[in-house]
């Protein structure tokens, strides 16, 4: 029993407090003691110590501080005051027992009173206002300034945890904000929105509200402040410059500067970007933004650019949206003319009258059309022989078309001239050779050797290109000119142009061949009449008669062919959990000969399907399995039944459309632990997923098992749809594996849960990131550490009841239990020290 309540400083105290604190056995020998005692809890005893001979006196020394002292004759060590940790965190004394001489019995011993912060101070901004600068489209989450503020609480404990937030700026005109704050750090960076949406022609100034909150701002009971920070939007200086011209075949030094970008960041690195995949891009930027063209450019090569500029930070990420650049290459007359043939050879009949025209001399220019760099002109330099007269012929100035003169050719004065003609630009000349055979009149038509070639037969297989038949006519016109040359054509008996006729310009010699797969079941024999005749037309007068026809059977064999489908590929969409013997598809092919056919499958590697092999129906086989399969692909394959060996193949795709038949599972590779002793606030990230398609998981429920262990240690706070943070309740963990058995559950309708174990490792860190000891599995005995631990909670317990001795206790009984049992553990030290 406590004799606490004679007291002067505790007679204000009920008496029936006295009572209580008698039945909580603060009292005990001399020894060296921790004590942890929360701030500001006012006048109160924080224990009593027992001498075992009578007759003596308790004297305190060290850091009383006017406030923590003892009864000399009682021992009671108490406070007259309240502690402030901010003042101090930490009082040591020393504690002895005096005889009636004043001879130290025993001691000194080190009592030491850690103060427990409380969070008494709210958190207070470094500056009453804050001003910042953003530029109109800053990469969002990339801060351009930041707020802070300081707490002076208890660093180590949530009470001095700050976290930031926005609640709110002026104005606001889009449903999503424009700001946002790194709760941790307070650096202030765009949002998304507001990446997208700042611009200073809109909207040049903003008010945010910035607040702060200690306990991380878990808690409705903590404190928190506001500051107005004012920001200037300022214009984007990320921008594209207009298109850019460069003129081609430029002679200046390379590289030369064509433009400029400003990024809005400081210390970015620019890089060009192609866009086109070319072998060089003969542009660079340096690292201020003026970007160069490398080398001298060549419009007729490439008569445009296009590319993007970028900028990165240091570690390589994208800073700004790439910008993009438009080159223009402007054309400069540096291409001569060119002629297209080396001889342009035209032919003219021996009558033709004055001012037809014979034929057009082809030139070129690479330069920009339909400019005057690029504008011919044509006139006719020289004429050989110059026989009858020197102008027989005249070029049109602009298109080179070239004309009679007027005189009539007379093929024995000259079959053949030659012409230089001039061809200009504004700045190059090029000679073009012209040559013009004068020839004969067409007035002989083609006759056959024979006007009938009879027959022949093929099987329908016989592959395309195949020669059946040569066939010969002859042209009594001058050889190699188009008065005697011959076109061969099927005139009549080929609608579908199965066959195609190749003539022999030395011989004049026709191929008959076939140009489209002949089909016995479309056409069993063809009747052609084949027709020959002159590119030149002849002259009025002669027609072409029944001697420039000639006739041709073409009789064609059945081949047995393999059956063909109706579709080229079966594609269906299905459920994956239809019943066994669901009716899938069905196929059908039929064979060109009219055969039975039987069908199978191949490549059904799962066992999913079966076909009837007489309808084609195919059906489920076994349970599908999306999350084996998404597309399963089989052959299906038709035969004769006659003759297994003529078959074909089609591909089956079977889409497989999911349902919910999977529960989520964790998907962490890694361990999860805390570090020993927990400081609060803790928190690790556990991770779920689920093979059904994520329209099921949307959103996975996480969940504690209902046991009161597990919920009076752990609490889960869902992050998104597949992320949760677990953290412990409280901070007195003994540093073991611990499981926590929980339950997450998808968002199907009905959903999909799973049970799981989670091990969550207490273990002595050595730096915040890892586990310094792996922690033994089986449960070991508390060490004395822990034992002292667990006391001072205790006497923490029992302080608190005595400071609010108003209150009723409710926890007698258990609290006696407990205390005596760690009572029975305690070595006293100070006493083996002292013996
Ligand atoms: C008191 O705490 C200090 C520091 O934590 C420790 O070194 C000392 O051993 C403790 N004394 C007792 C008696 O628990
Ligand atoms: C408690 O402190 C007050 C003044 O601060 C003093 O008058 C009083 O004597 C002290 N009481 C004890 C028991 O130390
Ligand atoms: C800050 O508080 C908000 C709730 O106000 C919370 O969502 C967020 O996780 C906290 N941030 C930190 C770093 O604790
Ligand atoms: C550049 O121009 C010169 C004449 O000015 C010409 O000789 C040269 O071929 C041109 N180069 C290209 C690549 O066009
Ligand atoms: C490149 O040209 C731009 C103007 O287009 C100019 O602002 C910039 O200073 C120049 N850069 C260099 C390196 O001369
Ligand atoms: C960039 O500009 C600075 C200052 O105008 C100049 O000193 C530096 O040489 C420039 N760098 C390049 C690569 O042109
Ligand atoms: C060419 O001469 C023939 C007679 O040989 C004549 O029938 C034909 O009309 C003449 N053609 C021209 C275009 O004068
Ligand atoms: C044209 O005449 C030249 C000589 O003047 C001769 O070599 C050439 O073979 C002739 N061509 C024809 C098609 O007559
Ligand atoms: C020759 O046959 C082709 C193809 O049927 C036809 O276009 C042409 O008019 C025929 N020519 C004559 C002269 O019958
Ligand atoms: C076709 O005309 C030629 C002369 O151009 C003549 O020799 C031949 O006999 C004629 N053939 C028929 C079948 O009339
Ligand atoms: C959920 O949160 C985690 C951790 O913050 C993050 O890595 C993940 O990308 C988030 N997932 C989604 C879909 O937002």
């Amino acid at each position: 029993m406590l004799k606490l309540c004679g007291l002067q400083f505790l007679l204000a105290v009920q008496w029936a407090a006295c009572q209580n604190l008698g039945d909580l056995h603060l009292t005990g020998p001399l020894k060296d003691m921790n004590f942890s005692i929360p701030e500001g809890t006012g006048v109160r005893a924080i224990y009593q110590f027992t001498s075992e001979s009578p007759d003596v006196i308790f004297r305190a020394t060290g850091e009383k501080d006017g406030l923590i002292d003892i009864v000399p004759d009682t021992g009671i060590l108490y406070l007259n005051g309240s502690l402030d940790w901010e003042t101090k965190a930490v009082h040591k004394l020393q504690v002895e027992i005096l005889n009636k001489n004043g001879d130290v019995v025993k001691g000194p011993c080190a009592v030491t009173i850690y103060v427990e912060d409380i969070n008494d101070n709210p958190p207070k901004f470094d500056q009453a206002q804050y001003t910042g600068v953003v530029r109109q489209n800053s990469r969002a989450g990339k801060p351009f300034m930041r707020v802070h503020a300081t707490d002076l609480d208890d660093p180590t404990t949530p009470h001095a945890q700050l976290n930031y937030s926005i609640p709110h700026h002026f104005p606001n005109p889009y449903s999503e904000m424009l700001f946002q704050i790194n709760s941790l750090t307070g650096e202030i960076s765009p949002s998304r929105t507001g990446s997208f949406y700042l611009d200073p022609q809109k909207q040049d100034t903003f008010t945010l509200v910035v607040s702060v909150k200690d306990m991380a701002g878990l808690t409705e009971n903590a404190f928190k402040n506001s500051v107005d920070v004012k920001i200037t939007v300022k214009e984007s200086l990320w921008k594209a410059p207009p298109t850019i011209t460069i003129k081609e075949n430029s002679t200046q030094p390379h590289p030369v500067n064509i433009s400029q970008v400003h990024s809005n960041e400081a210390d970015v690195i620019y890089e060009v970007f192609e866009k086109e995949t070319l072998a060089k891009l003969p542009f660079s930027i340096d690292q201020n933004g003026s970007i160069y063209v490398t080398e001298p450019l060549d419009r007729e090569e490439k008569d445009a650019y296009s590319f993007f500029v970028i900028t990165k930070d240091k570690g390589g990420e994208l800073v700004d949206k790439p910008l993009k650049i438009n080159i223009i290459v402007e054309d400069i007359n540096d291409n001569p003319p060119v002629c297209q043939n080396a001889v342009t050879t035209l032919e003219v009949q021996e009558n033709e009258s004055g001012g037809s025209s014979i034929g057009t001399l082809s030139a070129t220019d690479m330069d920009q059309k339909d400019t005057l760099n690029s504008r011919l002109k044509f006139k006719i330099l020289s004429q050989d022989p110059a026989v009858p007269t020197s102008n027989l012929f005249f070029i049109q100035q602009d298109t080179g078309v070239l004309q009679l003169h007027g005189h009539s050719l007379n093929k024995r004065i000259a079959s053949n001239y030659s012409l230089k003609v001039q061809v200009t630009d504004e700045v190059f000349q090029t000679i073009c050779d012209v040559q013009i055979h004068v020839i004969d009149i067409n007035d002989q038509i083609p006759i056959f050797e024979k006007s009938d070639y009879y027959s022949v037969t093929v099987a329908e297989s016989l592959p395309v290109g195949t020669v059946l038949l040569e066939i010969q006519a002859t042209d009594g016109d001058e050889p190699a000119t188009g008065s005697s040359y011959i076109i061969y054509q099927v005139k009549e008996g080929d609608p579908d142009n199965t066959f195609i006729i190749e003539t022999d310009p030395e011989t004049n010699r026709g191929f008959l061949k076939i140009n489209k797969a002949l089909d016995f079941e479309t056409a069993e024999v063809h009747n052609l009449v084949i027709n020959a005749t002159n590119p030149e037309p002849l002259v009025s007068g002669v027609q072409y008669n029944s001697s420039s026809l000639t006739l041709f059977k073409v009789f064609v064999t059945n081949v047995d062919e393999p059956p063909a489908f109706h579709k080229e590929v079966y594609t269906t969409e299905l459920s994956e959990d239809v019943p066994v013997n669901t009716l899938v598809v069905t196929v059908e092919a039929h064979d060109p000969e009219g055969d039975a056919v039987r069908y199978s499958l191949e490549g059904d590697w799962r066992k999913w399907l079966r076909i009837d092999s007489t309808t084609g129906q195919i059906y489920t086989a076994s349970a599908l399995d999306r999350e084996q399969e998404q597309v399963y692909r089989v052959d299906v394959v038709a035969s004769e039944i006659s003759n297994a060996a003529q078959k074909f193949k089609t591909p089956l795709v079977l889409n497989l459309k999911d349902v919910n038949d999977n529960a989520p599972r964790l998907n962490m590779d890694y361990p999860l632990f805390f570090c020993y002793p927990l400081r609060g606030g803790d928190r690790t990230l556990i991770r779920a997923t689920d093979d059904d398609e994520q329209k099921f998981y949307s959103t996975i429920t996480f969940s504690l098992k209902d046991d009161v262990a597990t919920r009076n240690n752990w609490e889960i706070l869902k992050v998104n749809a597949t992320h949760a943070y677990l953290s412990p309740r409280h901070t007195n963990f003994e540093e073991k594996v611990y499981t926590v058995p929980m339950i997450i559950s998808d968002n199907g309708v009905p959903p999909l849960e799973r049970e799981v174990i989670l091990e969550v490792n207490i273990c002595t860190c050595s730096s915040e990131n890892s586990c310094f000891i792996p922690v033994e599995r089986e449960h070991s005995k508390p060490s004395t550490g822990q034992a002292i631990g667990i006391l001072l909670g205790v006497l923490i317990v029992i302080g608190v009841i005595v400071g609010g001795a108003f209150f009723h206790m409710r926890y007698k009984e258990k609290n006696k239990k407990k205390s005596q049992q760690k009572d029975a553990k305690d070595q006293t030290e100070c006493d083996k020290l002292n013996a």
